[in-house]
């Protein structure tokens, strides 16, 4: 049996909590005999910077080079906002995106029927929803240069961020999106604001382009940014695969999330290019969740997420798609069942722990591989 080597990196707030959850569904594969770990774990984010003055390690970084799979938790909280910006928690999340070469990030949204009413959004318009973000995730304005705040000669200060794609980049993602929607509805919106910007109208022209030379039976939409987050809250079920920037994608995968009834509930995968030689992409699996400091170390947060993004880890680095399916149904059981923690459940009504919920995944999980 093949060994899965996985670097765990827990993170800050209620990352670690959450994680405990994944070690428990590993050491559970283990007992099955599913597979085999070799698992590792580091720091990233504020708890990296209190033990090494850095958002990560260079030794985290070579272990996450060498790893099958990253698995992260979330990263920030309130004590470290006052150290300096690059060696802010968030610096340690964006290192491993950009040295990995993380480019597609996917971040799906699924509103299961039991959470419709947690939803901010009327039933009617969420349930049943599932719908897939495709955000660039290495390029555009987080990375490009010059990044700067500089001093004027009148003494007050101008800051500069720029927003770069080379055609390159715009075309890698747009295969990455046009190969997941011809597996799911057959249909992509790609967002941009051409009608503002140099990149979105570049943008417009290579997802066009390769649309027309290799997909021409994928139904494309191009939609303004804007427009597309107008539309995520007005009828969120028009859109199946969408496909946008590194900026746009935060925030519009975001508003899909709370569509679900919280972002609790939102896993993502990050992947880079398949390597040629070894077959393998480099990857790493995180929950759309922050650190949430304010419930950290309760032993409340929804640990959904984070069992869901190990999920897409089984099925996108670890060969284990049918029991990621398998985790996906017990999942959607235990919400069927009634099981809330606090974030999901109706005012008034009990909710369970952490680790109940973890629990309750993994008998669930039990079941449905029994059937
Ligand atoms: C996300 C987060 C990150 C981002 C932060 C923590 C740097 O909001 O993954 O969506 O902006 O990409
Ligand atoms: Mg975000």
């Amino acid at each position: 049996m093949a060994t899965h080597k996985l670097l765990l990196l827990p993170g800050d707030g209620i990352g670690p909590e959450v994680m405990a959850e994944v070690r428990r569904l590993v050491g559970w594969l283990e007992q099955r005999g599913v597979a085999d770990f070799a698992l590792e774990e580091g720091l990233v984010g504020g708890s990296a910077y209190d033990a090494h003055g850095a958002a990560i390690s260079d030794a985290d970084m070579d272990r996450a080079q060498a790893a099958d799979a990253v698995i992260f938790g979330a990263v920030g909280g309130p004590k470290w906002d006052p150290v300096p910006y690059d060696v802010r928690p968030e610096a340690g999340l964006l290192r491993l995106r950009k040295d990995l070469g993380l480019f597609a990030n996917l971040r799906p949204a699924i509103c299961y029927p039991a959470l419709a009413d947690a939803s901010a959004l009327k039933r009617e318009l969420v349930d049943g929803l599932d719908i897939l973000i495709v955000r660039e995730l290495t390029g555009g304005v987080y990375f490009g240069e010059p990044k700067e705040i500089v001093t004027l000669e009148d003494g007050t200060k101008r800051a500069v961020d720029t927003q770069v794609y080379s055609e390159g980049e715009i075309e890698r993602i747009a295969r990455v999106a046009f190969d997941l929607a011809k597996v799911r509805g057959n249909k992509l919106a790609s967002a941009e604001k051409r009608n503002v910007m140099k990149t979105g109208v570049l943008w417009h022209q290579v997802v066009s382009r390769v649309h027309k030379e290799s997909y021409p039976e994928v139904a494309l939409e191009h939609i303004l940014a804007d427009n597309c987050a107008m539309q995520l809250v007005r009828r969120p079920k028009q859109f199946d695969v969408l496909v946008t920037d590194n900026l746009f994608g935060d925030i519009l995968s975001d508003i899909a999330a709370m569509l679900t009834g919280s972002l609790g509930m939102l896993p993502s995968a990050s992947l880079g290019d398949v390597d040629p030689a070894t077959g393998k992409r480099k990857a790493m699996y995180e929950p759309v969740h922050g650190s949430a400091p304010d419930i950290a170390g309760k032993g409340v947060a929804n640990p959904i997420a984070m069992l869901a993004s190990f999920g897409m880890a089984m099925k996108y680095s670890l060969g284990l798609g049918e029991l990621a399916d398998a985790l996906d149904q017990a999942i959607a059981q235990v919400l069927t069942e009634g099981l809330r923690t606090a974030d999901i459940a109706a005012p008034g009504t009990n909710s369970v722990s952490t680790g109940e919920m973890g629990g309750a995944v993994i008998k669930a999980l039990e079941q449905q591989l029994a059937r």
